[in-house]
């Protein structure tokens, strides 16, 4: 059966093969996951609760098939195997996360978990020993439950505590780790887990609670990078980003309006983060929009907190690259009677989103296969951003539960042709891309339905036994060819 497998999966790789160009020999390939997505062990050790033990023990209906990261793929025991697969794979790093309550248990600096040490010490030691670099992003969403109940990223205090966490990261394992990422994905901490009630920990307070998110998260993020800039850099030599999210968005028609929405969603998504970062500041749409409802609504100020001059300064030009995240493409048309009594930041925006049919699908119906929208937005972000350097550091499709996954190859293939057309077409610089995911994991709160993995893991068996998919073998094929397909020059 396996050698079936095999032979489907290479002449399913050659039947791709037609593109001409390949990636330059310093690119950089990588996989990823996140802490409570694989690690498991979620109350061994010493570790402490965060806001996603919490939320799954607490409303496990809030997750689709009911489940949690209670062992997810047991990586904390299995962490050996994981790194024998990125081995296998080829790949120049692995881009995983630090439980922060697995180091801290209360969230606090006062007490240190030195198992939950051991346990990175550990992996970042395995890595390194087969020539594996770690790539750590010090929160992918998994914000200790004390902190959350200080009221979590809307308290301006957790800038502080997040910080002494970060410099305490640098301090035990940044001998080792050169590359750090400080936030995962800042747009969806804030909107969809502060204002909506769909990641943890479900505020739903969007116009107010997403703001003060953004707000708080954005500082803290560049403390920690002055922290690392001004403490560590000298000594360590190594880097520290933050990683955005963007897919893309197209005017629904072309309508001078949908083009403005269009724009505007760039804006109040990826602008969100990356103007304070790169430029400096919010997006002026995105200070007068809602400056103008809120005012409309009685507020005496802006919902939009404001930066005052010198932290304008302090945030700006905090990524030593930028860390993307980028998956799909949506339309974006302009809502003709948004209403102003309504506090929320899609009504301050005045844009509507949906997907366009048409489109190829992936298992997920959210996200759509649209690998030229990646381009536009290559395009996009060096045009409105001084071009700056790229590094993908998460790219992939959910596929159906099987082995034979063409659909997943198809998406890597397109996507990373784009991305070359990118680089040598519109000579965006991109350096570095990232598969997500190494295998299969807690899908947030789709829990163990959609699959991401290049590994298929059996979660009915307590050894939650890896087994490679087709998409492995296209991967560790491109690491070593540097070609999405076999034909380059
Ligand atoms: C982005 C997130 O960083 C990751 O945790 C998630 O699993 C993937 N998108 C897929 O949805």
């Amino acid at each position: 059966m396996r050698i079936f497998l095999f032979l489907y999966c290479i002449l399913g790789y050659y039947y791709y093969c037609d593109a001409t160009k390949k990636f330059p020999e310093t690119f950089k390939f990588g996989v990823a996951t996140s802490a409570y997505q694989i690690e498991g062990a979620w109350n061994e050790d010493g570790k402490g609760v965060s806001i996603w033990d919490h939320i799954t023990h607490t409303k496990p209906y809030h997750i689709k098939d009911n489940s949690n990261g209670d062992v997810a793929c047991d990586s904390y025991h299995k962490y050996k195997e994981d790194v024998m697969l990125l081995k296998d794979l080829g790949v120049d790093f692995y881009r995983f996360s630090i439980s922060w309550t697995r180091v801290l248990p209360s969230g606090y600096v006062n007490k240190i978990n030195w198992k939950g040490v051991e346990y990175y010490n550990n992996l970042i030691d395995e890595l390194l020993k087969n020539d594996i670099k770690p790539m750590v992003t010090l929160y992918h969403w998994d914000l200790p439950q004390t902190l959350q109940e200080l009221g979590g990223w809307t308290n301006p205090l957790l800038e502080e505590y997040y910080a002494e966490y970060a410099r305490l990261c640098f301090k035990l394992f940044g001998d080792r780790v050169k590359l750090w990422t400080t936030f995962n994905e800042p747009d969806l901490v804030c909107r969809m887990g502060y204002g909506r009630n769909l990641l943890a920990p479900a505020y739903n307070s969007s116009g107010i609670g997403d703001y003060l998110c953004g707000h708080t998260l954005l500082k803290a993020h560049a403390k920690a990078y002055h922290i690392y800039d001004d403490d560590f850099r000298k000594e360590q030599k190594g880097q520290i980003i933050i990683v955005l999210e963007f897919n893309w968005f197209m005017p629904k028609t072309n309508t001078t309006k949908d083009i403005g929405a269009a724009e505007a969603a760039r804006d109040f998504s990826f602008g969100w983060w990356a103007h304070p970062i790169y430029l400096g500041n919010y997006p002026k749409s995105m200070i007068d929009l809602v400056a103008k409802k809120s005012a409309k609504q009685g507020f005496p100020k802006s919902r939009l907190p404001t930066f005052t001059e010198k932290e304008v300064e302090y945030i700006k030009g905090t990524s030593d690259f930028l860390g993307l995240n980028t998956y799909t493409t949506f339309l974006a048309a302009h809502m003709e009677n948004t209403n102003d009594t309504i506090v929320s930041s899609r009504h301050d925006i005045g844009y509507s989103t949906s997907i366009e049919p048409k489109w190829e699908d992936t298992a997920n119906p959210l996200f759509k296969m649209v690998p030229w929208g990646t381009r536009q937005m290559l395009r996009w972000i060096k045009e409105h951003y001084n071009s700056p350097e790229i590094f993908i550091t998460e790219n992939g499709c959910a596929d159906k539960d099987a082995l034979d996954d063409q659909l997943r190859i198809k998406y890597y293939r397109e996507h990373l042709k784009s991305i070359l057309d990118s680089m040598y077409e519109d000579k965006v610089n991109v350096t570095g891309y990232t598969a997500w995911s190494l295998m299969d994991n807690f899908e947030w709160i789709d829990g163990y339905r959609t699959k991401f993995g290049l590994y298929h893991v059996d979660f009915t068996s307590p050894n939650r036994t890896r087994t490679p998919k087709c998409s492995a073998s296209y991967i560790k094929k491109l690491i070593k060819t540097y070609c999405p397909v076999e034909e380059c020059e």
